[in-house]
């Protein structure tokens, strides 16, 4: 690790696709660890740049546009819109939220390319590549679809396999299918320009594996040593693509060619930079060239080798940038057990988050952490997210500082009181007030934000306990001075963990300063017992969580598995065809609409009902196994479809004579057939 003092950071969180909203897997992948982290040193007073942007270009959004019958264009600024007003809405603090349709974007990709061209770093190759006949167009990335030659994953695209992150070639892929037309592509030769990353291999083995073999996380460390190392090591890359949508290939030849979105997106950091910078009237360069910049990616598992090995690479050959000193990568949240995903309606989106739960943006952010996919996959799960809110938030964090508060109201008159001489009890609550400060940090500039957001809950009931400890609603009885070294005491904790809390839960610290009169607080003001200081005004206390109700959080595990149910159904198959039959077998069938007259349970049966029917020839006793479909209300009076030629048979003593019968929706429900007019009971059916 190198042991440097940075003068400024440039912090980064991956492009989110402009192709759907937000939901909790992306924030707990790299949304919420980054704004942590820059809040922190924000709070420490450091120089930062904290960039993102709506990444618009690639098949990712080509193919929602298709599939949504709009143009890309009319794609990514829908999405952008919307993302970038959740971040906001959700506390995430980019100084700059930019996009990589704007042209200052469009400019910079293309440079960097035109400069890597102009040095001869390209590979100009034919080569073959899939092509769809039947939609006429070849199939860049997930415009391909098969099995993933390491893991066996059956939807890996034509660039990745999202399931064990390997990156991909489409050539790569077993049985591959084009998504356009569902057929098997074939292949035609095309030019396309490639980055030899073999060249690369010595440079990026001694910068990961030896350089940062100790300050970068194990899973990040794993998976480039596996690139790196394994097999026969990296493979030529295109970085250009046969596409309409996207940044044109700013060379001579290349007509109808656009950059690979993966070229491009990561430059998408600087453009975000310059164009900060233009609106603050500053100078970009030193983010991104100057020595003493620390550069941070936070990004999810699956962008990894983007990050760590391909755009390092083009940095590198360009010249003149700094390499990020860090790629915190997370591994990948999962939610009730199952894998997130947006096809499939599987997830929890962020911007229905905020209009269901307003006001709660801190719980989120707080289970998130607590829970995040740290070092492995995790799981979010509503029952989990309810017990951190009730049992730790408020039971813990929001009761101590509420007491410390009311208390203050109610001896004091809401006036700080004096420190008088102090016991055990103080002294140790004091000692904690030093020494959580430096724990916290430590864990945050080593990107375990899980551990550190422990310590400061740690601290919360450090300052809980104290209360517990020292009754001050029982020393004011008889001690007031005592009762006002306790009420100093906590209230001074109370202040710290505001500070310390902020990059965790800024909208509880927003408010807790509030209430304290405080104001402009940074991490270097913690570890001091007297940011409070005798005499001092304090504001009534406000309600930093309340508890969340049983019925709440089962409300959301409905809608997740409703959503789970529409997709089944959307996705189900029809049952397979019966054997083929002669028309003399059909015709043997006697069908007719049959007027229901009675119905009710068949007692001891679950399934069967007892119906009375009108079949026109007369009336029929009918058991129907269908008591857990409808009630004897829904059918009595209706007009049903009965078999009346099947031969009796007796069921729990009585004598069935005929079938119901009747649709059986994919999911199993059952649908009378009805005629579409008023038609005569014992109507044949033909
Ligand atoms: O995986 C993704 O969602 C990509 N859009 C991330 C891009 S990160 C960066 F390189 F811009
Ligand atoms: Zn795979």
């Amino acid at each position: 690790m190198k042991n440097k003092n940075f003068k400024r950071y440039t912090v980064t969180s991956a492009l989110p696709y402009a192709n759907g909203p937000l939901h909790i897997g992306h924030l707990a992948g790299c949304y919420i660890p980054s704004d942590i982290y820059v809040r922190y040193l924000r709070s420490n007073d450091r120089d930062v740049a904290y960039v993102c942007g709506s990444d618009e270009h690639g098949v990712a959004i080509t193919i929602k546009a298709k599939k949504e019958g709009i143009t890309p264009q009319e794609v990514v600024d829908r999405y952008h819109e919307i993302m970038k007003k959740s971040f906001e809405e959700f506390g995430i603090s980019f100084d700059h939220y930019s996009r990589t349709s704007a042209k200052i974007h469009h400019e910079t990709a293309a440079g960097f390319f035109k400069d890597l061209y102009e040095k001869g770093e390209f590979l100009e190759q034919v080569t073959e590549q899939y092509y769809d006949e039947e939609a006429g167009q070849f199939l860049a990335d997930r415009y391909i679809e098969g099995t993933c030659p390491k893991c066996g994953h059956d939807g890996a695209y034509g660039d990745q396999c999202e399931k064990c992150g390997s990156s991909l070639n489409p050539t790569d892929l077993i049985n591959p299918k084009s998504k356009l037309s569902g057929s098997t592509p074939v292949l035609r030769e095309t030019k396309h320009w490639f980055l030899d990353l073999a060249r690369y291999t010595d440079f990026l083995k001694n910068w990961i594996l030896v350089e940062h073999a100790n300050d970068w996380k194990n899973n990040v460390l794993g998976q480039c040593r596996s690139w790196l190392e394994a097999g026969e090591g990296l493979q030529a890359r295109s970085m250009t693509r046969d596409m309409d949508w996207g940044i044109p290939v700013p060379v001579e030849g290349a007509e109808g060619k656009v950059l690979y979105v993966w070229f491009d997106a990561p430059i998408g950091y600087i453009s975000s930079t310059k164009e900060w910078a233009a609106q603050k009237g500053i100078d970009w360069e030193p983010y991104w060239k100057d020595e003493e910049t620390k550069l941070v990616h936070f990004i999810g598992k699956d962008n990894i080798v983007f990050h760590c090995i391909i755009f390092p690479a083009i940095l590198k050959t360009h010249g003149g940038y700094v390499l990020p000193e860090n790629v915190p990568a997370n591994e990948f949240l999962n939610l009730e057990g199952d894998k997130i995903s947006t096809s499939r309606n599987w997830a929890v989106w962020l911007h229905e988050y905020l209009e269901e739960f307003p006001g709660k943006q801190d719980v989120l952010r707080y289970v998130l952490t607590a829970n995040a996919p740290e070092t492995k996959d995790n799981d979010f799960t509503w029952k989990d997210f309810q017990s951190r809110n009730n049992s730790e938030l408020v039971a813990v964090f929001g009761n101590f500082v509420n007491r410390a508060v009311v208390l203050t109201h109610k001896f004091f008159d809401g006036q700080i009181p004096a420190l008088a001489e102090l016991n055990d009890f103080d002294r140790d609550a004091l000692a904690a007030l030093q020494e959580y400060p430096e724990k916290i940090a430590a864990s945050i500039e080593r990107y375990r934000f899980r551990e550190a957001l422990s310590f400061v809950m740690d601290f919360a009931r450090v300052g809980n306990k104290y209360l517990a400890d020292t009754e001050p609603w029982k020393t004011i009885k008889e001690d007031q001075e005592r009762t006002g070294t306790i009420l100093n005491i906590a209230l001074n904790i109370a202040a710290n963990l505001a500070v310390l809390a902020e990059p965790f839960l800024p909208f509880t610290a927003a408010k807790m300063f509030d209430m304290f009169n405080l104001k402009g607080l940074k991490w270097q003001d913690t570890g001091r017992q007297d940011l409070l200081q005798a005499g001092q005004k304090i504001n009534a206390a406000s309600l930093l969580f309340e508890k969340i109700e049983d019925n709440v959080v089962e409300a959301q595990v409905n809608k997740l598995m409703e959503s789970k149910k529409q997709n089944e159904l959307a996705n189900a198959k029809a049952a397979p065809m019966k054997d083929i039959i002669t028309y003399d077998d059909f015709a043997k069938l006697d069908m007719r609409l049959v007027k229901v007259l009675t119905a009710e349970p068949m007692p001891k049966s679950k399934k069967l009902l007892k119906l009375t029917v009108d079949t026109g020839l007369g009336v029929r006793t009918v058991l129907s196994g269908v008591a857990e479909h409808f009630k004897p209300e829904d059918l009595i009076g209706k007009q049903v479809t009965m078999l009346i030629n099947l031969a009796p048979r007796k069921m729990m003593g009585v004598d069935s004579e005929g079938m119901i019968l009747m649709a059986e929706d994919r999911d199993g429900s059952l649908r009378l057939l009805n005629p579409d007019r008023p038609t005569a009971d014992g109507s044949t059916i033909s």
